[in-house]
């Protein structure tokens, strides 16, 4: 049996050197290396701003949809969204371990587990596309995964819908992240706050920020505005398009005397919503971007631009503990474990 690499250079086909991610195009040869683990795929949680690019080029057709995801698959070996860059991640079942594995992992064959790592890395090959969601952005298939020896992963819980874990560890990063970065007393802005990640960091942020804190949800979603508010998960509540960064800084300064926010969590879907997550952070504050659509040019010339001395932080997809505190959330808030059964399951 063939060596791998612990992060999966070994699958590399192009350009030769670099790393899985970066790579345009990896080997889905289905026949593990010694340090491999081989996935029976059951759904693919595709990554939010990849999904509504795809589906924006399909314009909502499915049979459009599959076959720009079988595009991808096939030209990279990988499901790498060419535009977003993006990945998601999938849920499935172990179906060989390799024997340089031993010991070193507590997966078992017939284990059914979620990777965390992105799709934008992990070698894929689609049989069939068996059913589309749009609108929680899964997809079922018929195929097979590796995940390599770094690869993270979390066993399903037996308390939780599967759906819906798959929904919560796809922006697991997100909430885990704001929980380290919030602190008590703090304005914290979620800008598409009423989001399946906006909802988890709204949460994460007031329990935080607590009760000398203020929570502002801002989304351009009506109906999730409502949802949320319903909820009771954040303090404010503003209506705007957060690609129209004026007026996006005017309501902000509005519920907040001009102070504006000590942290503000940039979780759209959408390209140039960067200047109003700059604009509506106080000077020395922090704005985390987690949104796959932000642009590193556009924010750091823009903060430039406007003369903004705030840090911005790249929303690294893993952090310590994630998948725990994301999932605990379902556990611990009844109201956002109905909103997200409701919707995700
Ligand atoms: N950094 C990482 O490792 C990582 C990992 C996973 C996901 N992500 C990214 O995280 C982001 C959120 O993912 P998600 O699954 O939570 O997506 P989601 O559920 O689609 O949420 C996005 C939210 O943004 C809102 N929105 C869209 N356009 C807007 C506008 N112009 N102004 C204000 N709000 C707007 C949406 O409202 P509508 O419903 O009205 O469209 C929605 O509520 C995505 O960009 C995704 O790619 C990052």
């Amino acid at each position: 049996m063939k060596k791998g690499c612990p992060y999966g250079t070994h699958r590399v086909l192009e350009p030769k050197g670099v790393l899985p991610q970066p790579a345009f195009k990896i080997s889905n040869d289905m026949e593990i290396y010694d340090n491999e683990i081989l996935i029976d795929v059951q759904t693919l949680n595709i990554d939010s701003a990849s999904f509504t690019q795809i589906s924006d080029e399909a314009k909502g057709d499915v049979e459009g949809i599959k076959k720009i995801m079988k595009g991808i698959v096939d030209e990279r070996g990988k499901h790498q969204n060419p535009v977003t860059g993006s990945g998601g991640m999938l849920i499935g079942t172990v179906e060989k371990i390799g024997p340089a594995l031993e010991g070193k992992t507590d997966l078992k064959v017939g284990d059914k587990i979620a990777t965390l790592v992105s799709l934008s890395l992990t070698p894929l090959r689609i049989d069939e596309i068996t059913d589309i969601r749009p609108e929680i952005d899964q997809v079922d298939i018929k195929g097979k995964a590796i995940l390599f020896e770094s690869g993270l992963y979390a066993k399903i819980p037996e308390d939780l819908p599967e759906n819906l874990v798959l929904s919560v560890l796809d922006v697991a990063g997100a909430p885990a992240q704001t929980a380290k970065m919030v602190s008590p007393g703090d304005t914290v802005v979620i800008i598409g706050g009423t989001g399946k990640a906006g909802m988890l960091c709204l949460y994460e942020a007031k329990k935080r920020a607590g009760v000398t804190g203020k929570v502002i949800c801002l989304d351009y979603s009506e109906e999730g505005l409502k949802r949320a508010k319903a909820a009771d998960l954040a303090d404010e509540y503003i209506q705007a398009d957060a690609t129209d960064a004026v007026s996006v800084m005017n309501k902000i300064a509005d519920v907040t005397d001009g102070k504006m926010a000590d942290v503000t969590i940039n979780i759209v879907n959408i390209p140039n919503t960067e200047m109003a997550s700059i604009l509506v952070t106080k000077d020395e504050g922090l704005v985390y971007f987690f949104s796959m659509a932000t642009s590193f040019t556009k924010a750091a010339l823009g903060a430039e631009g406007v003369g903004k001395d705030v840090e911005m932080v790249v929303g690294n997809g893993y952090t310590k503990g994630h998948a725990e505190i994301s999932l605990q959330i379902m556990r611990e808030s009844k109201a956002l474990r109905d909103i997200f059964e409701k919707l995700y399951a």
